[in-house]
Protein backbone atom coordinates (compact mmCIF):
# COMPACT_ATOMS: atom_id res chain seq x y z
CA UNK A 1 0.00 0.00 0.00
CA UNK A 2 2.98 2.60 0.04
CA UNK A 3 4.35 0.94 -2.93
CA UNK A 4 7.13 3.25 -4.55
CA UNK A 5 6.37 5.88 -1.59
CA UNK A 6 9.82 7.70 -0.34
CA UNK A 7 9.88 8.56 3.65
CA UNK A 8 12.17 10.68 5.05
CA UNK A 9 12.32 9.36 8.52
CA UNK A 10 13.67 11.55 11.39
CA UNK A 11 15.06 10.06 14.30
CA UNK A 12 14.75 12.20 17.39
CA UNK A 13 16.53 11.10 20.42
CA UNK A 14 13.69 9.49 23.33
CA UNK A 15 14.11 5.95 24.04
CA UNK A 16 11.39 4.89 21.38
CA UNK A 17 14.04 5.60 19.00
CA UNK A 18 13.85 1.91 19.29
CA UNK A 19 10.71 1.32 17.55
CA UNK A 20 11.97 3.45 14.57
CA UNK A 21 13.49 0.52 13.89
CA UNK A 22 11.05 -1.65 13.67
CA UNK A 23 9.38 1.04 11.54
CA UNK A 24 11.88 1.41 9.30
CA UNK A 25 10.70 -2.55 8.59
CA UNK A 26 7.34 -2.19 8.12
CA UNK A 27 7.33 0.64 6.00
CA UNK A 28 9.54 -1.52 3.65
CA UNK A 29 7.08 -4.31 3.69
CA UNK A 30 4.25 -2.24 2.51
CA UNK A 31 6.29 -1.19 -0.24
CA UNK A 32 8.10 1.98 0.78
CA UNK A 33 11.50 2.64 1.10
CA UNK A 34 12.73 5.14 3.89
CA UNK A 35 15.74 7.91 3.65
CA UNK A 36 16.90 8.18 7.73
CA UNK A 37 17.84 11.17 8.91
CA UNK A 38 19.13 10.82 12.97
CA UNK A 39 19.30 13.73 14.82
CA UNK A 40 22.35 14.22 17.23
CA UNK A 41 20.09 12.99 20.25
CA UNK A 42 18.60 10.22 18.13
CA UNK A 43 22.11 8.94 17.76
CA UNK A 44 22.35 8.18 21.75
CA UNK A 45 19.40 5.56 21.57
CA UNK A 46 20.39 3.87 18.15
CA UNK A 47 23.40 3.82 16.22
CA UNK A 48 23.57 5.03 12.07
CA UNK A 49 24.84 1.07 11.88
CA UNK A 50 21.57 -0.76 12.64
CA UNK A 51 19.29 2.66 10.99
CA UNK A 52 21.70 2.22 7.67
CA UNK A 53 21.13 -1.05 7.49
CA UNK A 54 17.91 -1.70 7.99
CA UNK A 55 16.52 0.70 5.63
CA UNK A 56 19.45 -0.27 3.11
CA UNK A 57 20.05 3.82 2.43
CA UNK A 58 23.01 6.10 3.88
CA UNK A 59 22.03 8.04 7.01
CA UNK A 60 22.02 11.59 6.97
CA UNK A 61 23.18 12.90 10.45
CA UNK A 62 25.06 16.47 9.20
CA UNK A 63 23.84 19.86 8.04
CA UNK A 64 27.46 20.58 7.46
CA UNK A 65 28.50 17.15 5.74
CA UNK A 66 29.93 18.71 2.52
CA UNK A 67 29.72 15.55 0.24
CA UNK A 68 26.20 15.51 1.37
CA UNK A 69 25.99 19.16 0.24
CA UNK A 70 27.09 17.84 -3.09
CA UNK A 71 25.10 14.77 -3.68
CA UNK A 72 21.76 16.00 -2.61
CA UNK A 73 21.18 19.12 -0.37
CA UNK A 74 19.70 19.58 2.25
CA UNK A 75 16.77 21.46 -0.19
CA UNK A 76 16.44 18.48 -2.18
CA UNK A 77 16.62 15.71 0.54
CA UNK A 78 13.44 17.54 1.70
CA UNK A 79 12.00 17.44 -1.47
CA UNK A 80 12.70 13.96 -2.66
CA UNK A 81 10.40 12.81 -0.32
CA UNK A 82 6.65 11.98 -0.57
CA UNK A 83 5.95 12.41 3.27
CA UNK A 84 8.29 13.50 6.38
CA UNK A 85 7.71 10.96 9.26
CA UNK A 86 9.17 12.37 12.56
CA UNK A 87 9.65 9.25 14.85
CA UNK A 88 10.11 9.92 17.42
CA UNK A 89 9.42 13.29 17.89
CA UNK A 90 10.44 14.74 21.38
CA UNK A 91 9.17 17.60 22.86
CA UNK A 92 11.96 19.50 21.93
CA UNK A 93 11.85 18.76 18.23
CA UNK A 94 8.21 19.73 18.41
CA UNK A 95 9.40 23.08 19.73
CA UNK A 96 11.56 23.63 16.69
CA UNK A 97 9.26 22.93 14.24
CA UNK A 98 6.41 25.07 15.68
CA UNK A 99 8.79 27.75 16.17
CA UNK A 100 10.59 27.29 12.96
CA UNK A 101 14.16 26.86 13.64
CA UNK A 102 16.59 25.35 11.49
CA UNK A 103 19.67 24.87 13.50
CA UNK A 104 21.01 21.20 12.47
CA UNK A 105 19.87 19.41 9.53
CA UNK A 106 16.87 17.71 11.01
CA UNK A 107 14.95 21.23 11.66
CA UNK A 108 16.55 22.38 8.66
CA UNK A 109 14.51 19.56 6.53
CA UNK A 110 11.62 20.02 8.07
CA UNK A 111 11.45 24.06 7.30
CA UNK A 112 12.71 23.37 3.93
CA UNK A 113 9.76 20.65 2.53
CA UNK A 114 7.25 20.96 0.51
CA UNK A 115 5.27 17.97 1.65
CA UNK A 116 3.21 17.03 4.33
CA UNK A 117 4.76 16.44 7.61
CA UNK A 118 3.81 13.09 10.36
CA UNK A 119 5.31 13.33 13.94
CA UNK A 120 4.53 10.47 16.19
CA UNK A 121 5.39 12.43 19.49
CA UNK A 122 6.79 10.26 22.34
CA UNK A 123 8.15 11.91 25.97
CA UNK A 124 7.15 12.10 29.25
CA UNK A 125 3.82 12.42 30.75
CA UNK A 126 4.48 15.60 32.28
CA UNK A 127 6.16 16.93 29.17
CA UNK A 128 3.16 16.19 27.14
CA UNK A 129 0.67 18.05 29.26
CA UNK A 130 2.62 21.17 29.91
CA UNK A 131 1.49 23.50 28.46
CA UNK A 132 4.27 24.79 26.17
CA UNK A 133 3.93 21.08 24.67
CA UNK A 134 0.49 21.99 24.04
CA UNK A 135 0.72 25.59 22.62
CA UNK A 136 3.77 24.04 20.27
CA UNK A 137 1.10 21.11 19.16
CA UNK A 138 -1.76 23.68 18.36
CA UNK A 139 0.34 25.46 16.22
CA UNK A 140 1.85 22.71 14.35
CA UNK A 141 -1.62 21.20 13.68
CA UNK A 142 -2.66 24.61 12.67
CA UNK A 143 -0.06 24.79 9.86
CA UNK A 144 -1.62 21.51 8.73
CA UNK A 145 1.26 19.08 10.51
CA UNK A 146 -0.54 15.25 10.94
CA UNK A 147 0.06 13.57 14.46
CA UNK A 148 -0.11 10.18 15.42
CA UNK A 149 -0.97 9.11 18.84
CA UNK A 150 0.88 9.13 21.79
CA UNK A 151 -0.44 6.03 23.29
CA UNK A 152 -1.52 6.06 26.93
CA UNK A 153 -0.29 3.48 29.42
CA UNK A 154 3.04 2.55 31.36
CA UNK A 155 6.46 4.93 30.62
CA UNK A 156 10.20 3.59 30.95
CA UNK A 157 10.68 6.88 33.00
CA UNK A 158 8.27 4.55 35.77
CA UNK A 159 4.98 7.22 35.00
CA UNK A 160 1.80 6.05 33.54
CA UNK A 161 -0.22 8.12 30.94
CA UNK A 162 -0.20 9.56 27.63
CA UNK A 163 3.46 10.25 26.02
CA UNK A 164 4.34 6.68 24.59
CA UNK A 165 5.35 6.62 20.76
CA UNK A 166 2.50 5.11 19.04
CA UNK A 167 2.90 1.79 17.67
CA UNK A 168 4.56 0.96 14.25
CA UNK A 169 1.81 -0.67 12.74
CA UNK A 170 -0.01 2.33 13.90
CA UNK A 171 2.62 4.61 12.38
CA UNK A 172 2.00 2.89 8.67
CA UNK A 173 -1.20 3.24 9.01
CA UNK A 174 -1.19 7.11 9.32
CA UNK A 175 1.81 6.81 6.73
CA UNK A 176 -0.75 5.28 4.47
CA UNK A 177 -3.75 8.15 5.07
CA UNK A 178 -1.13 11.21 4.93
CA UNK A 179 -0.32 9.24 1.10
CA UNK A 180 -4.00 8.69 1.44
CA UNK A 181 -5.12 9.37 -2.18
CA UNK A 182 -8.67 11.30 -3.21
CA UNK A 183 -6.73 10.52 -6.93
CA UNK A 184 -8.68 7.10 -7.31
CA UNK A 185 -6.00 5.95 -6.47
CA UNK A 186 -5.08 3.64 -3.18
CA UNK A 187 -5.69 -0.38 -1.96
CA UNK A 188 -9.55 0.06 -2.07
CA UNK A 189 -9.78 2.22 -5.24
CA UNK A 190 -12.82 1.05 -7.22
CA UNK A 191 -14.56 -0.79 -4.17
CA UNK A 192 -17.37 -0.09 -2.52
CA UNK A 193 -17.49 -0.37 1.13
CA UNK A 194 -20.67 0.18 3.30
CA UNK A 195 -20.30 1.22 6.87
CA UNK A 196 -22.98 1.74 9.56
CA UNK A 197 -22.04 4.06 12.61
CA UNK A 198 -23.75 5.89 15.46
CA UNK A 199 -27.16 5.60 17.85
CA UNK A 200 -30.22 4.43 16.63
CA UNK A 201 -33.51 6.19 18.49
CA UNK A 202 -36.46 4.36 18.98
CA UNK A 203 -39.56 6.40 19.33
CA UNK A 204 -42.17 6.46 21.91
CA UNK A 205 -44.05 8.86 20.71
CA UNK A 206 -43.63 11.62 18.33
CA UNK A 207 -41.37 13.49 20.95
CA UNK A 208 -39.60 11.11 22.83
CA UNK A 209 -37.22 8.08 21.69
CA UNK A 210 -35.28 5.62 23.14
CA UNK A 211 -31.42 5.97 22.42
CA UNK A 212 -27.92 5.07 23.56
CA UNK A 213 -24.44 6.49 24.34
CA UNK A 214 -22.58 5.70 20.86
CA UNK A 215 -21.11 8.81 19.36
CA UNK A 216 -20.36 7.43 16.55
CA UNK A 217 -17.01 8.66 16.84
CA UNK A 218 -15.62 4.98 16.01
CA UNK A 219 -17.82 4.52 12.95
CA UNK A 220 -16.88 8.05 11.66
CA UNK A 221 -13.21 7.71 12.17
CA UNK A 222 -13.64 4.10 10.23
CA UNK A 223 -15.55 5.79 7.05
CA UNK A 224 -12.91 8.27 6.87
CA UNK A 225 -10.24 5.41 6.85
CA UNK A 226 -11.53 3.69 4.35
CA UNK A 227 -12.35 6.62 2.00
CA UNK A 228 -8.23 7.71 2.37
CA UNK A 229 -7.67 4.45 1.31
CA UNK A 230 -9.55 4.97 -1.79
CA UNK A 231 -12.93 3.46 -1.08
CA UNK A 232 -16.28 4.30 -2.73
CA UNK A 233 -17.52 5.00 1.33
CA UNK A 234 -21.54 4.71 2.15
CA UNK A 235 -22.52 5.59 5.39
CA UNK A 236 -25.32 4.90 6.78
CA UNK A 237 -25.69 6.70 10.10
CA UNK A 238 -27.98 7.25 12.63
CA UNK A 239 -28.21 10.20 14.73
CA UNK A 240 -24.68 10.38 16.06
CA UNK A 241 -22.93 13.04 18.00
CA UNK A 242 -19.98 13.54 16.10
CA UNK A 243 -20.27 14.83 12.37
CA UNK A 244 -20.06 12.22 9.64
CA UNK A 245 -16.68 12.33 7.10
CA UNK A 246 -16.10 14.38 4.24
CA UNK A 247 -16.17 12.22 0.90
CA UNK A 248 -18.47 9.89 1.36
CA UNK A 249 -22.42 9.26 0.49
CA UNK A 250 -24.06 9.74 3.75
CA UNK A 251 -27.79 7.95 4.61
CA UNK A 252 -28.69 9.75 7.50
CA UNK A 253 -31.47 7.10 9.45
CA UNK A 254 -33.04 7.51 12.72
CA UNK A 255 -34.13 4.14 12.92
CA UNK A 256 -33.36 0.25 13.47
CA UNK A 257 -35.70 -0.37 10.81
CA UNK A 258 -34.71 3.02 8.20
CA UNK A 259 -31.10 1.52 8.97
CA UNK A 260 -31.93 -2.00 7.89
CA UNK A 261 -33.63 -0.20 4.89
CA UNK A 262 -30.91 1.69 3.85
CA UNK A 263 -28.37 -1.13 4.15
CA UNK A 264 -30.04 -3.51 1.86
CA UNK A 265 -30.89 -0.46 -0.39
CA UNK A 266 -26.60 0.16 -0.18
CA UNK A 267 -25.78 -3.14 -1.93
CA UNK A 268 -24.25 -4.33 -3.59
CA UNK A 269 -20.69 -3.57 -1.18
CA UNK A 270 -17.43 -5.39 -1.61
CA UNK A 271 -17.02 -4.87 2.49
CA UNK A 272 -19.56 -3.99 5.15
CA UNK A 273 -18.34 -2.67 8.70
CA UNK A 274 -21.62 -2.39 11.09
CA UNK A 275 -20.07 -0.19 13.65
CA UNK A 276 -23.39 1.07 14.50
CA UNK A 277 -24.74 0.52 17.89
CA UNK A 278 -28.36 -0.80 16.53
CA UNK A 279 -31.26 -0.86 19.51
CA UNK A 280 -32.11 -4.22 19.97
CA UNK A 281 -36.06 -3.35 20.84
CA UNK A 282 -38.20 -0.77 19.65
CA UNK A 283 -41.15 -0.02 21.19
CA UNK A 284 -44.11 -2.00 19.88
CA UNK A 285 -46.88 0.50 20.70
CA UNK A 286 -45.47 3.39 20.10
CA UNK A 287 -48.19 6.45 20.23
CA UNK A 288 -48.80 8.33 17.19
CA UNK A 289 -49.39 11.62 19.56
CA UNK A 290 -47.44 13.17 22.43
CA UNK A 291 -48.43 11.19 25.89
CA UNK A 292 -50.37 12.88 28.33
CA UNK A 293 -49.36 12.45 32.23
CA UNK A 294 -52.32 10.09 33.36
CA UNK A 295 -54.31 11.57 36.66
CA UNK A 296 -53.39 8.41 38.40
CA UNK A 297 -49.86 9.49 38.34
CA UNK A 298 -48.98 6.13 36.83
CA UNK A 299 -46.45 6.22 33.10
CA UNK A 300 -47.06 4.21 30.75
CA UNK A 301 -46.75 0.45 29.94
CA UNK A 302 -44.47 0.02 26.86
CA UNK A 303 -44.20 -2.95 24.89
CA UNK A 304 -40.90 -4.04 22.92
CA UNK A 305 -40.91 -5.25 19.95
CA UNK A 306 -37.20 -7.44 18.92
CA UNK A 307 -35.49 -4.76 16.08
CA UNK A 308 -34.16 -7.27 12.62
CA UNK A 309 -30.67 -7.63 13.37
CA UNK A 310 -29.40 -6.07 10.36
CA UNK A 311 -25.34 -7.60 10.50
CA UNK A 312 -27.08 -11.22 11.06
CA UNK A 313 -29.22 -10.43 8.04
CA UNK A 314 -26.53 -8.96 5.65
CA UNK A 315 -23.92 -12.06 6.20
CA UNK A 316 -26.99 -14.12 5.25
CA UNK A 317 -28.36 -12.06 2.50
CA UNK A 318 -28.46 -13.76 -1.45
CA UNK A 319 -25.73 -10.03 -1.83
CA UNK A 320 -23.57 -10.63 0.86
CA UNK A 321 -20.63 -8.46 0.99
CA UNK A 322 -17.62 -10.40 0.70
CA UNK A 323 -16.48 -9.52 3.88
CA UNK A 324 -18.83 -8.14 6.68
CA UNK A 325 -17.16 -6.94 9.51
CA UNK A 326 -19.09 -6.86 12.74
CA UNK A 327 -18.61 -5.02 16.29
CA UNK A 328 -19.28 -6.40 19.49
CA UNK A 329 -19.76 -3.78 22.81
CA UNK A 330 -19.18 -6.14 25.80
CA UNK A 331 -18.66 -5.17 29.67
CA UNK A 332 -17.46 -9.13 30.39
CA UNK A 333 -15.58 -12.05 29.35
CA UNK A 334 -15.07 -9.89 26.22
CA UNK A 335 -13.23 -12.43 23.92
CA UNK A 336 -15.69 -15.51 24.64
CA UNK A 337 -19.05 -13.12 23.58
CA UNK A 338 -17.36 -11.56 21.13
CA UNK A 339 -16.39 -15.38 19.50
CA UNK A 340 -19.83 -16.46 19.95
CA UNK A 341 -21.46 -13.53 18.45
CA UNK A 342 -19.22 -13.82 15.45
CA UNK A 343 -20.63 -17.56 14.98
CA UNK A 344 -24.24 -16.33 15.68
CA UNK A 345 -24.18 -13.90 13.30
CA UNK A 346 -22.38 -15.34 10.41
CA UNK A 347 -19.71 -12.53 10.06
CA UNK A 348 -16.52 -13.25 8.88
CA UNK A 349 -14.80 -10.46 11.64
CA UNK A 350 -15.99 -9.45 14.71
CA UNK A 351 -14.38 -6.02 16.28
CA UNK A 352 -14.51 -6.60 20.18
CA UNK A 353 -14.03 -3.72 22.61
CA UNK A 354 -14.41 -3.41 26.58
CA UNK A 355 -16.99 -0.47 26.88
CA UNK A 356 -17.18 -1.26 30.74
CA UNK A 357 -17.84 1.92 32.68
CA UNK A 358 -14.32 3.27 34.10
CA UNK A 359 -12.90 2.37 30.46
CA UNK A 360 -13.68 5.75 29.01
CA UNK A 361 -14.07 3.90 25.92
CA UNK A 362 -18.39 4.92 25.06
CA UNK A 363 -17.95 8.55 23.57
CA UNK A 364 -13.97 8.81 24.23
CA UNK A 365 -11.07 9.76 21.95
CA UNK A 366 -10.18 6.11 22.60
CA UNK A 367 -10.30 2.48 21.84
CA UNK A 368 -8.89 -0.88 23.18
CA UNK A 369 -10.12 -3.79 20.40
CA UNK A 370 -9.76 -7.08 20.31
CA UNK A 371 -9.87 -8.35 16.67
CA UNK A 372 -12.20 -11.49 16.27
CA UNK A 373 -11.41 -13.26 12.49
CA UNK A 374 -11.56 -17.50 11.50
CA UNK A 375 -7.90 -17.16 12.42
CA UNK A 376 -8.89 -16.47 16.43
CA UNK A 377 -8.71 -13.10 18.42
CA UNK A 378 -5.77 -10.66 18.26
CA UNK A 379 -5.75 -8.09 20.80
CA UNK A 380 -4.25 -4.60 19.62
CA UNK A 381 -2.52 -2.21 21.97
CA UNK A 382 -4.75 0.39 23.18
CA UNK A 383 -5.31 3.91 20.99
CA UNK A 384 -6.88 6.30 19.19
CA UNK A 385 -10.10 5.65 17.55
CA UNK A 386 -8.49 7.01 14.51
CA UNK A 387 -5.66 4.92 14.51
CA UNK A 388 -8.06 1.83 15.60
CA UNK A 389 -10.13 2.82 12.49
CA UNK A 390 -7.00 3.33 10.40
CA UNK A 391 -5.38 -0.45 10.84
CA UNK A 392 -9.17 -1.88 10.48
CA UNK A 393 -9.04 -0.29 6.96
CA UNK A 394 -5.27 -1.58 6.45
CA UNK A 395 -6.77 -4.99 7.29
CA UNK A 396 -9.74 -4.53 5.09
CA UNK A 397 -7.62 -3.39 2.08
CA UNK A 398 -5.67 -7.04 2.49
CA UNK A 399 -8.29 -9.21 2.71
CA UNK A 400 -9.94 -7.72 -0.16
CA UNK A 401 -6.41 -8.15 -2.16
CA UNK A 402 -6.16 -11.58 -1.03
O1 LIG B 1 -25.78 -8.33 19.31
P1 LIG B 1 -25.06 -7.03 19.37
O2 LIG B 1 -25.96 -5.83 19.29
O3 LIG B 1 -24.08 -6.89 20.51
O4 LIG B 1 -24.16 -7.04 18.05
C1 LIG B 1 -23.39 -5.96 17.66
C2 LIG B 1 -23.18 -5.99 16.19
O5 LIG B 1 -24.39 -6.30 15.51
C3 LIG B 1 -22.79 -4.63 15.64
O6 LIG B 1 -21.98 -4.85 14.51
C4 LIG B 1 -24.11 -4.00 15.28
O7 LIG B 1 -23.96 -3.01 14.29
C5 LIG B 1 -24.89 -5.20 14.79
N1 LIG B 1 -26.34 -5.15 15.04
C6 LIG B 1 -27.20 -5.06 13.97
N2 LIG B 1 -28.55 -5.07 14.16
C7 LIG B 1 -29.07 -5.17 15.39
C8 LIG B 1 -28.22 -5.27 16.51
C9 LIG B 1 -26.86 -5.24 16.29
O8 LIG B 1 -26.74 -4.97 12.84
N3 LIG B 1 -30.38 -5.17 15.56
Amino acid sequence: MLSGKRILLIIGGGIAAYKALELIRLVQKAGGSVVPVLTRAGSQFVTPLSVGALAGAKVYQDLFDLTDEAEMGHIQLSRAADLVVVAPATADLLAKMAGGRADDLASTLLLATDKRTLVAPAMNVRMWDHPATRRNLAALRGDGVLVVGPDEGEMACGEFGPGRMAEPPAIVAAIGAALGPGDGSGPLAGRHVLVTSGPTHEPIDPVRYIANRSSGAQGAAIGAALRDLGARVTFVTGPAAVPAPSGVTVVAVETAAEMAAAVAAALPADAAVMAAAVADWRVANAAGEKLKKGAAGIGPALEFAENPDILAQLSQSAQRPRLVVGFAAETTDVVAHATAKRARKGCDWIVANDVSPGTGIMGGAENAVTLITGAGAETWPRMGKDAVARQLALRIADALAG
